[in-house]
């Protein structure tokens, strides 16, 4: 009877160990992430890119919806790191070059990493401006949302220059984001055309 039981226990062990490797595709949980941190943050850097273009009462808005939606970013970044320790992403196929497997490793890698410097590197920029104590931070203009006091209790001197390093960081991380962006899109098309590999369906419904 024991024996019975260790024997049952074992199958269905080995059949959820099995579920695991076997799996093409990531779960829907992870797609969900997957697709709102890239829409979010497309719509923030889009917001940049014209915020000049804006006439001057909107500019405001649009420098705080940025802040907003960076915010949100963050957020999503911490339960996503956090969801993505406690499941393993479907394996790639076989055919890919070993090379292929470790450059898609670095790449999301550095793309986790990017997810938080980005918004953090904002935050620390926002946190070191001169006028930041004048200016509350608000979350899409309702909840209120605190600067790093260690930076804003600064003196004058010390904090412009902080606002400038984080800002150039900040600069910086966007221009590595683009590229990075653009060599995973890159990767993904070629699996998916190229190669003919269903590269696209492990990310989609
Ligand atoms: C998804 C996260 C974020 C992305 C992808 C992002 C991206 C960018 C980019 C590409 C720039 C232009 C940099 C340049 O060329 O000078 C920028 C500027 C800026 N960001 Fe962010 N950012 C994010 C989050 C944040 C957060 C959380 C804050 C503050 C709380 C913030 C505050 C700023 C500010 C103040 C500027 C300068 C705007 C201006 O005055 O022109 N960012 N951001």
């Amino acid at each position: 009877m024991t024996s019975n039981l260790h024997y049952t226990l074992l199958i269905t062990l080995m059949a959820s160990i099995s579920t695991v490797s076997t799996n093409t595709r990531y779960t829907r949980t992870a797609m969900v992430f997957h697709w709102l941190v890239a829409l979010l943050i497309s719509a923030n850097i889009l917001l940049i890119w014209i915020v000049d273009l804006l006439p001057d009462e909107r500019q405001r808005l649009a420098i705080d919806t940025h802040k907003s939606l960076g915010i949100t970013v963050l957020g999503l970044a911490v339960l996503r790191l956090l969801w993505r320790f406690a499941h393993q992403p479907p394996e790639l196929p076989g055919s890919y070059a070993r090379w292929e497997r470790r450059a898609s490793k670095v790449a999301h890698g550095l793309l986790y990493a990017l997810i938080f410097l980005m918004p953090l590197s904002g935050w620390l920029h926002d946190s070191a401006w001169k006028d930041a104590a004048t200016h509350p931070m608000q979350l899409f203009g309702l909840v209120p949302w605190p600067r790093i006091s260690l930076i804003m209790n600064l003196e004058p001197a010390t904090k412009e220059m902080l606002h400038d390093a984080f800002g150039a960081l900040h600069e910086w991380a966007g221009f590595t984001l683009y590229a990075l962006f653009a060599l995973h899109v890159a990767g993904a098309l070629k699996h998916q055309w190229r190669d003919k590999h269903k590269e696209l369906q492990r990310m989609w419904s």
